[in-house]
């Protein structure tokens, strides 16, 4: 709900379990005063927020009330060059190369519905404050929007800079910018490397800047584009945390700067190393959205509520079931023939998979990474037809027919190159800058984009029900000779709005295609892509001990339909090492499922037992879908993992719990659930067991004695229907 108090001239915007206040000023600039649990409102804000300036803190333009300093009021968002000495959220740099700005409130408009930033991905529905602000120097506008999601407690912010006047160049304009008061305070990301993506990382804050940011015109292995503080000493169940996720898939930025006074300011948006936009009369640039969440329940709590905003508001409504699919990237490489994928396609389907995915290899000359992207045009030698004949026989063993492409790319040993050249991002004067021997096509370029279009719709008509974009190397030289030299600063932000108009295009025009989104695995696991492609290959790395911190790491962030994740052969191709097959497909089990290996090399017993992973990930798929996640055991802090997922309802839940390395003589070890009806009594599928709800989450199941490295167990408990448990519970 937004409501706006005239006599305070206070804007109030609530949700079920929380509250976002600020204020007019008499000057007109915005103060922020409150976001944190629902309150009813305040009565005298000045009173209940008083402000205090501190030495060498300037006081405002034509404000004689040394009281109020730029410096030191909380704000809604923080302009370069009049005072605020704290990271600003706004940089500009007008024709006469000053780079003040003073922008002013104007007005507000409350709509039911909310529009999107022009060209990139949004979340839907929702009413929508724009609060519109002028500065006093020029003709620019500023229009700040905030979307409330009521259920969801979150806001979705962007801004939009509007010039009727003379250019400008922007130099750095985030999506947001949240002032907390003087406290402590914990920052948390998701850091990590190709391979071990999203690693949770978490530590004080001090005084000081804290910056996660890509400069990779891609979200990056390295860091994801989620970020969120919460009280000191706040843990997974309880405590204050609020997160922030931007909606974007390039170079991006966010900060969190505590200043002198102890408060804390958190910022993100595009990243702004490098980044410059000239922002012509009657031009205007939008942020893309970032989203905003408050829970007084721990990083769980946080994490639940951001799950529930993207699979309600974000992912695609029509997003389908993700396939069980065999996969032959980790069985065969490049290296295949017709006999070949004839074996791996009746050995899915003995497996039970629905899905063939035909990965790298099958196009141009590819038989290694030196050649062909760029090519679109299947070997119909190495497939033994074209890709007609690999989708019939598929759809002769039951399966559907799944492709991998890379069309952001382009070889130097490519039909593509020797006669476009100039298609390929590159600087003048220097080779083009080769990373796993390819490189990238300038997507700016309105006709390498028309040529994707013909070359991938000729390819996805042919019987594919599944693709699986891949982009596996980052851009170094961010330049399209296509724009003029003073819009030549724009290719990062360009580059992604290209790829969104592409995404937009495809997943259009192919509503019945299942597409999985990969960049090397997870290197651009964001809110961006999965607006388009609503799971992502969540890494390389199929090592089932790696994957727990990786998968737990994610669902921070993005819920668990998000992560496609499959079981491999052992030693692991990655890690080298051995686990048994139970604890690959359980830990799998917790998201999009399949396998990435050769069945022709597992025995019968193996391939058994494979089938009936694949029978129960059937039944378990809408709960994993739907379901709300609880991180029981951090595989960071011990030497174990387990995350449980529960249905709305509470009447199904599932966990999956892993112990690493054995030791003789082992301390007994307990599950504690979490969620659960604790009046209801659950019959635990595995064991047999029915126990009560205040059983299972105070006092916890008993887990068996660990033998053996990397074992795991899950837990499947059902509500028993009214009667069933009577005489049978543990009380
Ligand atoms: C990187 C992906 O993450 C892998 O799964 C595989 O598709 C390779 N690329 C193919 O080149």
């Amino acid at each position: 709900m937004i409501s706006y108090d005239e006599r305070q001239k206070l804007f109030h915007l609530s949700g079920e379990r929380f509250s976002y206040l600020f204020q007019v000023l008499p000057q007109g600039y915005l103060r922020h005063l409150y976001y944190g649990q629902r309150i009813g409102g305040v009565q005298d804000a000045e009173e209940m927020f008083p402000v205090r300036a501190c030495s060498f803190s300037p006081g405002l333009p034509g404000c004689g009330d040394s009281r109020f300093s730029p410096d030191t009021f909380s704000c809604e968002f923080s302009v370069y060059g009049a005072g605020d000495f704290r990271e600003c959220s706004l940089l500009l740099e007008k024709e006469d190369g000053t780079r003040t700005a003073d922008f002013r409130y104007e007005g507000y408009e409350i709509s039911p519905e909310k529009g999107g930033p022009d060209g990139m991905p949004a979340f839907r529905g929702g009413e929508t404050l724009a609060v519109r602000l002028k500065d006093t120097l020029s003709s620019l506008r500023l229009v700040l929007y905030y979307t409330v999601y009521e259920e969801e407690n979150a806001i979705v912010r962007r801004a939009v800079l509007q010039n009727t006047g003379p250019s400008v160049r922007i130099l750095r304009f985030m999506s947001f910018c949240s002032d907390f008061p003087a406290g402590n305070y914990d920052r948390i990301s998701l850091n990590g490397a190709y391979a071990a993506e999203r690693m949770p990382d978490r530590a004080p804050l001090s005084q000081g800047v804290y910056t996660v940011s890509s400069t990779r015109c891609a979200s990056s292995h390295e860091h994801n584009p989620f970020f969120a503080i919460s009280a000191t000493g706040a843990s997974e169940e309880w405590g204050e945390v609020y997160g922030f996720l931007l909606v974007y898939s390039g170079s991006f930025v966010m900060r969190a700067e505590k200043d002198a006074l102890g408060g804390v300011r958190v910022t993100g948006g595009i990243g702004d190393t490098g980044f410059c936009w000239r922002l012509d009369k009657g031009g205007r640039f939008c942020t893309p959205e970032a989203a905003l969440v408050y829970s007084c329940e721990g990083t769980g709590g946080m994490s639940r509520e951001l799950h529930d905003l993207l699979r309600r508001r974000l992912l695609p409504q029509s997003r389908k079931e993700t396939p069980i699919v065999l996969n032959s990237w980790e069985a065969a490489g490049f290296s295949y023939d017709a006999n070949k994928l004839a074996s791996l396609i009746r050995g899915a389907a003995e497996l039970g998979a629905e899905c063939f995915v035909l990965d790298d290899g099958w196009f141009g000359s590819r038989s290694d990474d030196t050649s062909s992207l760029g090519d679109w045009t299947p070997n119909r030698r190495k497939l033994g037809g074209g890709l007609e004949s690999v989708a019939k026989l598929c759809r002769e063993n039951g399966l559907s027919f799944g492709i991998w492409v890379e069309p952001e790319m382009i070889s130097k040993n490519s039909e593509l190159y020797r006669s476009h050249p100039d298609w390929c991002v590159r600087c003048k004067g220097l080779a083009p800058i080769e990373s796993r021997r390819q490189l990238v096509l300038d997507l700016v370029n309105p006709a390498v984009r028309e040529y994707l279009r013909s070359s991938l719709d000729a390819i996805f008509s042919q019987g594919v029900s599944y693709v699986k974009w891949d982009m596996n190397r980052n851009v170094a030289e961010e330049i399209s000779y296509t724009l003029p030299p003073e819009r030549r600063a724009e290719f990062g932000h360009r580059y992604i709005l290209a790829l969104y108009e592409l995404l937009d295009y495809f997943t259009r025009k192919y509503p019945d295609i299942f597409f999985l989104g990969c960049a090397g695995g997870g290197g651009r696991y964001d809110a961006g892509m999965l607006y388009y492609f609503p799971v992502q290959w969540a890494s390389d790395n199929t090592d089932a001990a790696d994957r727990c911190r990786i998968q737990y790491g994610g669902s921070y962030a993005y819920p668990l339909c998000t992560s496609d994740n499959h079981v491999s052969s052992c030693p692991n191709l990655s890690t080298g090492r051995t686990t048994p097959l139970k604890t690959r497909a359980d830990v799998a089990s917790l998201g999009g499922f399949g396998a990435e290996l050769d069945p022709a090399k597992l025995s019968e017993e193996e391939k058994a037992e494979l089938r009936t992973y694949a029978v129960r990930q059937k039944k378990l798929r809408s709960l994993i879908a739907e379901g709300d996640v609880f991180r029981l055991k951090d595989p960071f802090a011990g030497n174990e993992f387990c995350m449980e997922v529960l249905s709305k309802d509470k009447k199904t839940a599932y966990a999956v719990w892993v112990h690493f390395f054995a030791a003789a003589n082992p301390p007994p070890m307990r599950l504690r659930f979490r969620g659960l009806d604790k009046a209801a009594c659950y019959l635990v599928e595995e064991t047999g067991q029915r126990l009560m709800g205040d059983v299972l989450v105070n006092a916890g199941l008993p887990l068996p004695l660990p033998y053996g490295d990397f074992i795991s167990e899950t837990f499947t408990l059902k509500v028993c229907p009214k009667g069933a448990e009577e005489g049978k519970n543990e009380r």
